[in-house]
């Protein structure tokens, strides 16, 4: 079977097509990052975001059927992200998938873009077995899941206020970095000294497998207050002790998840997922408890095409989530937890 698939909830457009025949997988992918568009502003823009979206899904669509030398008569399901995400922008991903399903007679999958993200590991040549303990850590999102099999996913904690990448995007901001700030602070973080700036650790000790981000961001704020306007060795330092104590709450909790559950995977997925001292943090611990760590080849990490595409041709397989081309609805808020094999 030949699934296409388009993502297209924030800032990204994504076009993917996945066969689920033996010995293919993955065919093709291609990807169209707002960021430059949005830097100006210092975040996204959503009606901006909508109609780049409507710019770039035809062409898009073209390489990636050039690319897989297939064509569009081969498709046998159209699977696009239906939320959560941003309600113009998803509109755009919905509304052509929809159209151009109905005009070539074959059936849709909409998909919920946190199980994209949760599925994306599947994508590596290395992936991992159900069940598994996901850590998804985006821009929207930072939550503990146990996964038993597609669609079952039962919300172990989740963070009570920002999440894990809007903590890294506002204090980039706040040290004075372009949008979206999280990468580059990271990239600044490798050259600050450990232990120069010591920040709290959130809910550390909370005995429960739940965050929270945003007095992070606020012990940054009276940091950089405090110095008055630090110099460069001082914002790396500052951007290290924040990376470090975020990556500290984050691996605690994954690895007490880990033990409670009795699982002996860990899977790491979202945009936050990119960071590398996350990556080393968790490997380390990894080696030393025996249990693996998956991640999602880095460009699957950030919003993609190739992660909807795959969520969908899964509960194509299944038989979940297909539906006539036709009337649609976007899901702008929609919780995981919400959704059912
Ligand atoms: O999963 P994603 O592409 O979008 C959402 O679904 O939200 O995640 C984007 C988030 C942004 O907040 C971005 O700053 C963060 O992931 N991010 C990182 C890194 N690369 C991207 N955060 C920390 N370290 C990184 N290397
Ligand atoms: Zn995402």
């Amino acid at each position: 079977m030949l699934i296409l698939g388009i993502e297209s909830s924030c800032d990204e457009t994504g076009i993917a097509l996945y066969s689920t025949d033996a010995g293919c997988g993955l065919l093709a992918h291609a990807l169209h990052s707002q960021i430059l568009m949005h830097q100006a502003y210092g975040g996204v823009v959503p009606e901006l975001a909508s109609r780049d979206h409507i710019r770039r899904v035809v062409p898009l669509l073209r390489k990636v059927l050039a690319d897989s030398g297939r064509s569009l008569h081969e498709l046998d399901a159209i699977a696009y992200t239906q939320g959560p995400g941003l309600a113009g922008a998803l509109l755009v991903g919905a509304a052509f998938a929809e159209g151009l399903a109905a005009a070539l007679g074959v059936p849709t999958v909409p998909v919920h873009h946190l199980e994209g993200h949760l599925l994306s590991p599947l994508l590596s040549s290395r992936p991992p077995s159900f069940p598994f303990i996901a850590l998804l850590v985006s821009g929207g999102h930072s939550q503990l899941m146990r996964v038993t099999g597609v669609g079952q996913y039962q919300l172990l904690g989740e963070t009570l206020d920002d999440a894990a990448g809007e903590a890294f995007d506002k204090t980039a901001k706040l040290l004075g970095l372009p949008y979206p700030g999280g990468s580059v602070l990271a990239e600044l973080a490798e050259h600050g000294r450990p232990d120069a700036v010591k920040l709290p650790r959130p809910m550390l000790h909370s005995g429960d497998l739940d965050f929270s981000f945003s007095g992070l961001k606020t012990a940054v704020l009276t940091k950089v207050r405090e110095i008055g306007s630090p110099d460069a060795q001082q914002r790396a330092d500052i951007a290290r002790g924040f990376q470090d104590a975020i990556v500290e709450v984050l691996v605690s909790k994954s690895m007490r998840a880990i033990k409670e559950s009795g699982l002996k995977q860990l899977v790491v997925a979202g945009g936050v997922g990119a960071n590398r001292e996350l990556r080393r943090q968790l490997d380390a611990r990894a080696v030393k408890t025996g249990i693996s760590v998956f991640y999602p080849e880095l460009e699957f990490c950030t919003d993609n095409g190739a992660m909807i595409a795959l969520a969908g041709a899964l509960r194509f397989q299944s038989g979940a989530s297909c539906k006539p081309a036709g009337a649609f609805a976007v899901r702008p808020r929609w919780p995981l937890a919400d959704l059912t094999g």
